[in-house]
């Protein structure tokens, strides 16, 4: 229906995977997919794609219920619950892992599960990219965005594009304090930039373009806000972009990629890594449980109908990105269990440092003045 807002949610979690925390397993994405195409049937979801990243089952779905919609949520956990029962049944790794609670209250957030979801009118053509990241965190994306919505060095239509020439406002959540502020670009640049370098802390959770207020991009954020009162820590995280006609092409989305930075997670949650960009068939986490990846699937939609995807990192004009970011594994693994390989104490997932204090408590010692190792050096010799 023209005029008629249509809504694209992702919403992703772990259910379980085949050996270890590396892929997800096909029977559980079957077993989701009959609880889809039941909600398609039923008028509930208009379309939807399937899909995994890693250890993450990923459902793209399009309809007309707007954010935050109970109907959907609940849709999705059920596919969630189904896709576990056959993951229990199969004894995959850690099956319902991200299924934080035994029974759905009416929205997902804060469940376990990561959520991006954006409404709007839908253009007469509509490309939207969902890009889809395992072994990181949300901040992971702060650096494309700021580069595709704010980098004219990346982006050339916030010069050369009318449409675009006046910038756009980022959303940026703090998820220490629960709090969520706006700064427009490319005015308030350096204080967006002194915010975001913490990916860790301050995400980058929705842009808008500044001449409309018409939303372009949407990153998921749930873990990271408090769930059951406490501080949970990183999430794989999804996004949504919108492409072309006033907003960055698809060549500008996906160009920052070609740089594959540094983002906090891969191995137990607790080390730095080179993003990966791959195409479906390489999302699949082996080294050292990574190196972190992401996926990026293209999809039109007309008429809230999700047509394609193009699986537009299975390219090999991403070869050389892929083969730097062998590099940068290697050269960041040979740093073993040393920061800023490891994360620091106040990001890691997995410590044993509380222990370690512990069992040297009444070993710590004062340093008194002029102290003196016990083993004396040995004299100089004279000549
Ligand atoms: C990171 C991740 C894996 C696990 C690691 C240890 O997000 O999922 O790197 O942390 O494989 O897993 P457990 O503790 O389950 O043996
Ligand atoms: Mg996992
Ligand atoms: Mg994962």
């Amino acid at each position: 229906m023209a005029g008629e807002k249509v809504t694209i949610s992702v919403i992703k979690a772990d259910i379980g995977s085949i050996a270890g925390h590396h892929k997800v397993h096909p029977d559980t994405i079957l077993a989701a997919s009959r609880v889809l195409v039941e909600a398609k049937k039923r008028g509930v979801i208009k379309s939807f794609y399937i899909t995994h990243v890693g250890d993450d089952l990923q459902l793209i779905m399009t309809h007309f219920k707007g954010v935050d919609s109970p109907e959907i949520h609940e849709t999705a956990w059920k596919a969630f619950q189904e896709a576990t029962k056959v993951a229990k049944d199969l004894g995959l790794y850690a099956a319902g892992q991200d299924l934080l609670s035994d029974a759905f209250s009416g929205n997902i957030r804060g469940m376990g599960p990561g959520v991006a979801e954006m409404e709007f009118v839908e253009r007469p053509s509509e490309p939207v990219v969902v890009f889809m990241a395992d072994k990181t965190e949300p901040g992971a994306f702060n650096m494309p965005l700021y580069r595709i919505f704010a980098d004219p060095f990346n982006t050339a239509g916030l010069v050369i594009d009318p449409r675009m020439h006046d910038g756009f406002i980022f959303q940026v959540l703090d998820v220490y304090e629960g709090k969520i502020v706006e700064l427009s670009m490319p005015e308030e640049m350096y204080d967006l930039l002194a915010l975001i370098g913490t990916p860790s802390r301050y995400i980058i959770k929705r842009v808008f373009r500044k001449s409309d207020r018409e939303i372009g991009a949407v990153v998921s954020s749930e873990r990271l806000s408090l769930i059951a009162g406490r501080y949970v820590g990183k999430d794989d995280p999804v996004m949504i972009v919108r492409a072309q006609s006033g907003f960055p092409a698809v060549g500008e989305v996906l160009e920052p990629f070609s740089f594959p930075h540094l983002v906090a997670g891969w191995m137990r949650g607790s080390h730095h890594g080179p993003l990966m960009p791959v195409g479906l068939k390489d999302a699949k986490m082996t080294r050292f449980d990574g190196p972190p990846r992401v996926v990026a699937l293209g999809f039109q939609i007309k008429n809230g109908e999700l047509i394609g995807p193009a699986d537009l990192f299975d390219d090999p004009a991403f070869d050389e990105t892929r083969r730097t970011a062998q590099v940068i594994t290697d050269y960041m693994r040979r740093h073993g269990p040393f920061m800023p390989h490891r994360l620091g104490p106040e990001e890691m997932e997995y410590t044993t440092l509380p222990d370690v204090l512990e069992k040297l408590k009444q070993r710590f010692k004062p340093v008194e003045m002029g102290y003196k190792p016990h083993v004396k050096a040995p004299e100089e010799p004279h000549d």
